[in-house]
């Protein structure tokens, strides 16, 4: 919000951008961590990998310079897969920033393409171990920098980078525990100063059931009265500050018990409280029950932590409308707060 504010020009903006920098590469080594520890199989669902693709390209769009080119291509109209949305997002987000990094100098190509590849027993493949059958073969190719054959023997180890200190290293240390746990087979083929194609094998299984993608739902503001509580007095000035920008009227407070004072004294002068849980004096779970005892019908999130034990089930049964995961990101606080307000039925999140 800071850099929003600050000229682009301008020394803070770059100290800012930084600090932007920083905190997101915590965040992607967190992720990529997460991944890389997560048991296999838990949240497989039958899906179909071009929209998956066509997702993560919405996001690497806006993030590419503009002299990398993007096609992107399904060469197959059979791409459902039984997998987890986010171990697939997760090998396509590595291997498109490894490809436009190999591109941010001199721009190029990124290339990704789907196709449907039946291998037949004794026939060759691409592969020489894998398994005959039916497969998605998903390429993801750059005409970038390339590596020398001793980067490429390394590329699949943990923490090996060539990116001094930009990287983590485990971008495809996790793209290779993923595909393997899918008993799937990836291969790559480059060239220094041509380009590299990183190519993924996942089996196919034999009989799907189609769902139906999720929507991506738009994010709107309004401007409702909403009373705030979180005893983090940096996450109230940041929240208030963001629900101010959404166009939202903002009462925030650090206390709980300050919370429910404020609330007495006014109880129709808000349309929506959101409210942290782990507070000292009166936890949000608990404010949430003195409220409603106060109007019965005020639309309430919960905000709480991703340690803390907070039953969802148990918040909807007291009455509150919405539960957060933090860190809560912009689109996911808006939507909910929509919905809280448009009463549109819980769960609001889980993650
Ligand atoms: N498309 C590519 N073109 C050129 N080199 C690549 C490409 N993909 C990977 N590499 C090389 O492989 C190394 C390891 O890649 P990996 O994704 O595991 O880590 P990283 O990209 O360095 O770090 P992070 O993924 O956290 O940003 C890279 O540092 C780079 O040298
Ligand atoms: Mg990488």
């Amino acid at each position: 919000m800071v850099m929003e504010d600050v000229p682009p020009d301008s020394p803070e903006y770059r100290r800012l951008k930084l600090a932007l920098k920083g905190a997101n590469r915590g965040r992607d080594l967190v992720k990529q961590i997460l991944a890389f520890s997560r048991q296999t199989g838990h949240d497989r669902k039958s899906l179909a990998l071009s929209h998956i693709i066509e997702e993560a390209l919405k996001l690497l769009r806006p993030a590419l310079p503009s002299t990398i080119e993007i096609v992107w291509k399904s060469l197959t109209n059979h791409d459902e897969i039984l997998a987890d949305p986010v171990h697939m997002h997760q090998i396509l987000m590595n291997l498109c920033t490894n490809a436009a990094h190999a591109m941010r100098q001199e721009g190029g190509v990124l290339d990704i393409s789907l196709s449907r590849i039946v291998i037949a027993e004794g026939n060759p493949a691409p592969v020489p171990e894998m398994v005959p059958g039916e497969y998605l073969g998903l390429e993801v190719r750059d005409t970038g920098s390339g590596m020398t054959p001793q980067t490429l023997k390394r590329i699949f180890d943990p923490f090996f980078s060539t990116k001094k200190g930009e990287g983590t290293g485990l971008g495809l240390s996790v793209v290779h525990g993923i595909v393997k746990s899918y008993d799937g087979y990836i291969t790559v083929e480059s060239e220094p100063g041509k380009g590299s194609a990183f190519r993924v094998y996942l089996p196919k299984p034999r009989v799907l059931v189609r769902t139906e993608p999720e929507k991506t739902a738009s994010f709107t503001g309004g401007n409702e009265r909403i009373l705030l509580v979180d005893d983090e007095d940096i996450l109230v000035e940041l929240s208030k500050q963001r629900l101010t920008r959404f166009g939202y009227r903002v009462e925030a407070t650090t206390g709980s018990m300050d919370a429910l004072a404020i609330f007495r004294k006014d109880p129709d002068g808000f349309d929506l409280v959101i409210t942290d849980h782990t507070m000292p004096g009166m936890t949000g779970m608990d404010l949430a029950v003195e409220l409603l005892k106060i109007r019965t019908a005020i639309p309430i999130i919960l905000c709480t932590g991703y340690s803390e034990t907070v039953s969802q089930e148990r918040a909807s049964r007291i009455g509150i409308k919405g539960f957060l995961m933090k860190p809560i990101a912009k689109e996911e606080l808006a939507q909910a707060i929509r919905r809280a307000l448009d009463g549109d039925p819980l769960p609001i999140s889980t993650k």
